[in-house]
C-alpha cells in the first residue's frame, strides 16, 4: 500500500488555519474581545419549539413501540415527502428516490468524487475551498475560472474546450462573492453540460437568502434534470450547522457512459454512510413546516440585517466591496498593500476575525470575506475597529 501523497503537498484547510491562529491569539490575549466574522457559522440560538420537536423524537427511543435502530441510508420517508412538497411548490417535480438525506452539503459535495475517475473539475476562483481542496487531494485536474470585477464575479462557460466532459461546481449565490446567476446564465451552463456530457454540482446552501427572482434551484432551468446534481443544506437555512442535515438530489435521468448516476450514488451511500439520526430528521421536517419556516425566516432576516449594517459601515469608511442582497457574505477589497493573510493578522490584532481572500483561491488575494452570520453585538462593535 502507498499513501496518497496529495495530502502531503496541501496547506491546512483555510478554516482550520483560521481557528488555529485565533486560538493562539486568544492564548496570548485572554482578555481581548473577539468579534467573529470569519467562518459562516450561525450564531442565533435554536428556537425552543424546534428543540422540543427533536427532544420528543429522541424520547421515542425510550418506548418499545417507537424505538428505532439504524436509520434508512437515504433518509426517512416523512422528510423526503416534505422535500418533494417543497419542490412542488416551485413547480419542480422531484421523485422520492432522487432524494438522499445526508449529514452536510460539504460531505456530499466532496464525497461525490468517489463516483468518478480522471476528473477535470471546473471551479470558480475564488471558491468555497472544499471544492478545490477535495479535487486536489484526489489528484484531479482542475480548470479554474477567475472571478473579478470584469465579469461581475460570475462564472460562465466561456472559452472551455467542448471536446470532453467536466465536473462543474456552481454555488449561486456564490460563496464568497455573493454573485447570483440568473436563469439565462444558468441555462448556458445546463446547455454546456448536456452538450459535453458534463455534470453540474449545484451547491444550493444559500438559497434561502435569495430575495430577487434568481432561480432557487437548478431544476428551475430547462434541461437540468439530465445534467445536474443539487446539494441543499439545513445548516444556513434552519441553523443546523451543529445538528447536521442536508439533502442531495440525484435525478434518475442523469445518465453518463450508459450508467445511472442515481444508482451509483445509492450504492455509495449504502456503503460509505449510515444515515442521519431520526430526531435530527424530525427537526428538519419541522423546519420545513409552515411554523418552522416562520421561525427560520426570522433568523435569516436577522442575518440579512447584519449584512445591511456592515455594508453601511463599509460604505461610510470608503471600503470597496461587493455583496448582493442574496448573500450572507461581503467580499471586501483590502484598502492597504498588505496581502490577505497580513491583513487578516492586522484585523485579528484588533480582535476582528475575517477570512483572508487567498483562502478561497489565488484570485481572492487582495480581499477578505466578512460573514454576517455573526451576532448583532459583534457586528455593531466591528465598525469602530475596522479602520
Ligand atoms: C463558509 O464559511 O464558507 C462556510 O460556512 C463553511 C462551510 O459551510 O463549511
Amino acid at each position: 500500500m502507498k499513501i496518497n501523497e496529495n495530502y502531503l503537498s496541501q496547506k491546512n484547510y483555510v478554516f482550520t488555519e483560521i481557528s488555529k491562529r485565533v486560538s493562539d491569539f486568544k492564548q496570548k490575549h485572554p482578555n481581548k474581545r473577539i468579534l467573529n466574522l470569519g467562518i459562516g457559522d450561525i450564531t442565533r440560538p435554536m428556537d425552543k419549539r424546534l428543540v422540543e420537536v427533536m427532544t420528543n423524537a429522541l424520547y421515542e427511543q425510550t418506548n418499545k413501540s417507537t424505538f428505532k435502530g439504524y436509520p434508512p441510508e437515504t433518509g426517512y420517508d416523512f422528510l423526503k415527502k416534505a422535500i418533494v412538497k417543497k419542490y412542488e411548490e416551485n413547480d419542480i417535480s422531484v421523485l422520492n428516490d432522487e432524494i438522499f438525506i445526508s449529514n452536510g452539503a460539504g460531505c456530499d459535495v466532496t464525497n461525490i468524487l468517489n463516483l468518478f475517475k480522471n476528473v477535470t473539475a471546473v471551479i470558480a476562483d475564488p471558491t468555497y475551498p472544499a471544492y478545490l481542496d477535495s479535487n486536489k487531494l484526489c489528484g484531479n485536474d482542475v480548470l479554474l475560472l477567475p472571478l473579478s470585477k470584469q465579469n461581475n464575479y460570475k462564472m460562465l462557460p466561456y472559452g472551455i474546450a467542448e471536446n470532453r466532459s467536466y465536473l462543474i461546481y456552481i454555488c449561486s449565490p456564490n460563496n464568497p462573492t455573493g454573485a447570483t446567476l440568473n436563469y439565462d446564465e444558468l441555462k448556458q451552463w445546463v446547455d454546456f453540460a448536456n452538450k459535453t456530457q458534463s455534470i453540474i454540482l449545484f451547491d444550493n446552501a444559500y438559497e434561502s437568502f435569495i430575495e430577487d427572482n434568481s432561480p432557487k434551484s437548478i431544476y428551475e432551468v430547462e434541461g437540468a434534470k439530465t445534467c445536474a446534481i443539487e446539494i441543499s443544506s439545513f445548516s444556513k437555512s434552519a441553523g443546523f450547522t451543529n445538528l447536521r442535515c442536508s439533502f442531495t438530489i440525484v435525478p434518475q435521468n442523469l445518465i453518463r457512459q450508459s450508467q445511472n448516476i442515481n444508482k451509483m450514488w445509492l450504492r455509495h451511500q449504502c456503503t460509505f454512510f449510515n444515515g442521519v439520526p431520526y430526531h435530527i430528521q424530525k427537526g428538519a421536517l419541522f423546519a420545513l413546516s409552515s411554523e418552522g419556516q416562520k421561525i427560520c425566516q426570522k433568523n435569516i432576516n436577522y442575518y440579512k440585517k447584519n449584512v445591511k449594517i456592515l455594508k453601511k459601515y463599509l460604505k461610510d469608511l470608503n471600503f470597496e466591496f461587493v455583496s448582493s442582497n442574496n448573500s450572507p457574505y461581503i467580499w471586501v477589497k483590502i484598502p492597504t498593500s498588505q496581502n490577505s493573510w497580513q491583513y487578516f493578522e492586522y484585523l485579528l490584532g484588533k480582535g476582528i476575525v475575517c477570512v483572508p481572500g487567498s483562502g478561497f483561491g489565488e484570485w481572492g488575494e487582495g480581499y477578505i470575506r466578512l460573514s454576517a452570520f455573526a451576532t448583532r453585538s459583534d457586528v455593531l462593535a466591528v465598525s469602530k475597529l475596522l479602520l
